[in-house]
C-alpha cells in the first residue's frame, strides 16, 4: 500500500494526513489493523521515525489505538462521531450541551429559586430603550466628558511599562488608592488611607468579598426593607438569613432592629436609602453604630450616589463617625462616571484588610489595571470632581423639572420620595392600587416611555403604584413629556380625572 503524500509541509504530517484521510475514506476502517510501521516506510521510502510521528499523532486524536504485541488498530470510535454537533433537544441544551446538566450547588439552586429568571439579575439595557426611559441607574451619558478620559486612556496605553501589564496588586494600583483616599476624605468624610482601600468591581463585588470574609452560612444578616436586590441577592444565595428591618423617614429603624435577635452584619444605605430616599440623621447613625458595638457586628455602608445632595451640603458617612472599627464602607464609579466601569472600592477596618485582600486575591487576582490608572489621573486631575459638581447642577435641574410637572400633571394624587439626593426618586400613586400598574406601564411604553416598578425592592410587594424614576439621563423635555404620558395613561385607564 503506498500512501498518498501531499507534498505540503512536514513529511510527518504528510503521513499523518494520508492515514488520516484513509482512515475516513473507508480504506482502514474502524477496528481494523494498520500495516507495521516497518512496512509502510520500506513502501513509501521514508524513514521509519517520520510514520511513529504520524502514527503518534492519530493515535491522542483518537484515530488509532496501540494493543502492545498485537500491532496498531483504528478506534472502533472515531473522533468524527464524538464531535458531532446535536441539534437543540427542545429542552434549552444548545448543540455541545451534551445531556443533562450538572448537578448545581446550593448556593447555585438557591439563586434560581430567588431569580428564576436571569434577567432579574442583568443590570444591563435588555431592549432599545424607549424615547423617554426612566431606567435606574443610569447616569447621563452624554455629559460625560469623554474628550478627557478618551486623552487619559490613550496616554495611560502608550505609556504602560512591561510591570504595568503583569498581574498587579490583588487590593488595586497604589495610584488608584491614593487618589481615591484624597477624594473620599475631601468629598465624603471618609476616614481612609491608601493601605485600607481595596478596589473591586463594582459594589456588587463588595457585598461577596464582605460575605467571604465576615459570614458563615446561616447568619443573620440585617437588610433594609425596602432593600436593594443587588444585595439581598447574593447574600440569600450563600445561605445567610436575612433579617429585613422597616426604614421610615430617618433610613433604617434601629429600635426595631435593636429588638430583634444580634445580627452579623448590617447592610446600610444611610447618605440615601435604596431605593426610599430617605436620609439617616446623625442620632440615628449614632444609636447603629452603638447597636453594632452591642451586636459585635460589621456595617456595611453602601454610599452609591451621595455626592448628588440637592438641599444643602452632602452629609458625612457613617463611616467617619465610626470610632470601633465596626463599618466597611463601600462607594462605586457607576453613578459618578459610568458603571461598565466596573469599579468599586471598599475602604476597610485595618485590622481586616489583609482578610480582604486574600478574598480579593482568590477572587480574580485583581481589578484590570489599565482602566484604574486611568481612573486614578481622571481623579489626580481633578476631572472626576469636576465632573460631580457640573452634574449635580443638570442634575438638580432635571430633578426640578421632574418635581414640577408631577406637581403640575398629578398634583396630590402622587407622593415624592426621596427627591433630596441620588439620581432616581420613588414615584407612589397611593390611591391606585398596585394591580393596575402593568397596564399604565404598558400604555406609557406604547407612547415611548418606560417606567419602571418599585416592586423588585419590595418583600412584601406594595399595595399602591410606585415607580423607581431615574432621572439623570432623560433630558428636560422628555422629563416633562413622560410625566404627562404617565398622566395621560391614569386618565385612560379611569384612575385619574
Ligand atoms: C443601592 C445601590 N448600591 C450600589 C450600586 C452600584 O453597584 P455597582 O457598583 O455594582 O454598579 C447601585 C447601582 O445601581 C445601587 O443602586
Amino acid at each position: 500500500m503506498l500512501l498518498d503524500l501531499d507534498g505540503q509541509g512536514p513529511r510527518h504530517r504528510q503521513v499523518y494526513r494520508a492515514l488520516r484521510r484513509a482512515i475516513l475514506g473507508g480504506a482502514f476502517p474502524p477496528g481494523s489493523r494498520l500495516p507495521p510501521t516497518r512496512v509502510l516506510a520500506h513502501e513509501s521510502g521514508l524513514s521509519r521515525n517520520t510514520i511513529l510521528e504520524a502514527f503518534e499523532q492519530l493515535r491522542v486524536e483518537g484515530y488509532l489505538t496501540a494493543r502492545t504485541g498485537s500491532g496498531t488498530f483504528v478506534a472502533e470510535l472515531l473522533p468524527e462521531a464524538t464531535l458531532v454537533v446535536r441539534p437543540d433537544d427542545g429542552r434549552g441544551h444548545r448543540p455541545g450541551d451534551g445531556g443533562s446538566p450538572l448537578p448545581l450547588s446550593t448556593s447555585a439552586r438557591r439563586l434560581a429559586e430567588l431569580a428564576p429568571r436571569a434577567s432579574r439579575l442583568t443590570w444591563s439595557v435588555r431592549r432599545p430603550a424607549a424615547a423617554c426611559d426612566f431606567r435606574y441607574g443610569a447616569p447621563s451619558f452624554d455629559d460625560f466628558p469623554m474628550t478627557e478620559w478618551s486623552r487619559i486612556v490613550a496616554r495611560r496605553t502608550r505609556r504602560a511599562s512591561m510591570r504595568r501589564l503583569s498581574y498587579g496588586p490583588p487590593e488595586g494600583s497604589e495610584e488608584l488608592r491614593e487618589a481615591l483616599s484624597r477624594y473620599l476624605t475631601r468629598s465624603r468624610g471618609v476616614r481612609c488611607d491608601p493601605s485600607r482601600i481595596v478596589i473591586t468591581h463594582g459594589t456588587q463585588q463588595a457585598i461577596n468579598l464582605v460575605s467571604d470574609v465576615l459570614l458563615d452560612r446561616g447568619d443573620r444578616v440585617a437588610v433594609e426593607e425596602p432593600h436593594y436586590p443587588g444585595f439581598t441577592l447574593p447574600l440569600e444565595a450563600r445561605g445567610a438569613r436575612l433579617v429585613y428591618v422597616d426604614t421610615d423617614d430617618d433610613g433604617l429603624r434601629v429600635d426595631v432592629l435593636a429588638r430583634r435577635a444580634p445580627v452579623r452584619l448590617m447592610c446600610v444605605t444611610p447618605s440615601h436609602q435604596f431605593p426610599g430616599g430617605s436620609l439617616m440623621p446623625l442620632r440615628r447613625r449614632l444609636e447603629l453604630l452603638e447597636l453594632a458595638e452591642r451586636f459585635d457586628a460589621g456595617v456595611l455602608e453602601d454610599d452609591y450616589d451621595s455626592e448628588f445632595r440637592y438641599d444643602g451640603r452632602p452629609v458625612a458617612c457613617l463611616q467617619g463617625i465610626d470610632t470601633g472599627g465596626r463599618v466597611l464602607y463601600a462607594g462605586s464609579a457607576s453613578k459618578l462616571l459610568f458603571p461598565a466601569l466596573r469599579i468599586g472600592w471598599l475602604v476597610i477596618p485595618s485590622n481586616l484588610v489583609d482578610a480582604f485582600v486574600r478574598a480579593k486575591a482568590v477572587a480574580d487576582t485583581g481589578t484590570p489595571s489599565l482602566d484604574q490608572l486611568v481612573l486614578a489621573d481622571f481623579i489626580a486631575e481633578g476631572h472626576l470632581e469636576r465632573h460631580v459638581r457640573r452634574q449635580r447642577v443638570r442634575n438638580a435641574r432635571r430633578r426640578e423639572v421632574l418635581l414640577d410637572s408631577i406637581d403640575a400633571d398629578l398634583g396630590d394624587r402622587a407622593a415624592v420620595h426621596g427627591a433630596r439626593a441620588g439620581v432616581h426618586v420613588v414615584l407612589w400613586l397611593p390611591e391606585v392600587a398596585a394591580e393596575h400598574e402593568p397596564a399604565i406601564r404598558r400604555i406609557c411604553l406604547d407612547r415611548g416611555v418606560a417606567l419602571y416598578s418599585v416592586r423588585s425592592s419590595y418583600r412584601r410587594p406594595p399595595a399602591c403604584v410606585g415607580f423607581t424614576v431615574g432621572y439623570a439621563s432623560v433630558d428636560e423635555s422628555q422629563i416633562r413629556r413622560g410625566v404627562r404620558t404617565l398622566r395621560e395613561a391614569l386618565v385612560s385607564l379611569d384612575l385619574l380625572r
